[in-house]
């Protein structure tokens, strides 16, 4: 099956990040999946906007952020200025959330817009036309390892009854608890996006499962 998978750089060693990224450089990963959380709106807090800066300039692959903080419109244009691709932001952190889709298009970035387990698709139904691409967690964010809800399946199968319905191509992303068995699921209810985190990086040989887990 044809998908984008996007190693998520949480589970990877912090004390070795440029090694991390030359091994995701030379493997067949699509995209760069980076976690940024304030400690507000998850209890973690991962990577700052200095590591960004510093990791985007070793990247080979395009890099999405995947904004886990409250009032992500404040971080725009320093993303945009780090060169990140897509900007995802959460659905429970925006009050305003037409608008701050439309300046992250303004700024020139693809748009995406995160669900929690807990938020049903259907609050989307009015910005849908706008988005590149809703990332669907499968577990509650804030921690890598954790182990996939499974009514996520079906939250990912009627997200995408309601894409077809509109007729519209827009990506469906799926972030938490993803594995070779959890992905091939999440891949026949309509997702196109696999986030990967501790399965990749905790594998004895993540080129290896990243290599097997395209073949899915
Ligand atoms: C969770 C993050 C994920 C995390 C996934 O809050 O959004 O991207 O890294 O990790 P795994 O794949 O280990 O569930
Ligand atoms: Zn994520």
């Amino acid at each position: 099956m044809s998908f984008i998978l996007a190693p998520s750089l949480l589970s990877a060693n912090f004390l070795h990040l440029e090694e991390e990224i030359e091994i995701l450089n030379g493997s067949m990963a699509d995209r760069l999946h980076l976690d940024i959380m304030d400690g507000v709106f998850v209890p973690n807090i991962s990577i700052g906007l200095q590591q960004v800066k510093h990791l985007s300039r070793i990247s080979f692959k395009p890099l999405d952020a995947h904004l886990m903080i409250v009032e992500p419109q404040k971080f725009i244009g320093l993303f945009r200025d780090f060169g990140i691709q897509t900007l995802t932001i959460h659905y429970e952190t925006c009050t305003h959330l037409h608008k701050i889709i439309m300046q992250i298009k303004e700024n020139g970035m693809k748009v995406g817009v995160a669900l929690n387990p807990h938020t049903p698709i259907e609050v989307l139904t009015d910005v849908l036309e706008e988005l590149d691409r809703v990332l669907i967690l499968s577990v509650n964010p804030g921690f890598g390892g954790q182990k996939f809800i499974p009514n996520s399946y079906s939250k990912v199968s009627r997200l995408k009854n309601l894409i077809n319905k509109k007729e519209l191509n827009t990506s469906i992303e799926v972030d938490g608890g993803i594995d070779i068995k959890t992905g091939k699921m999440m891949l026949e209810a309509g997702a196109n996006i696999l986030v990967v985190g501790s399965f990749i990086f905790e594998a004895k040989n993540p080129i290896e499962m990243i290599k097997q887990m395209k073949g899915l």
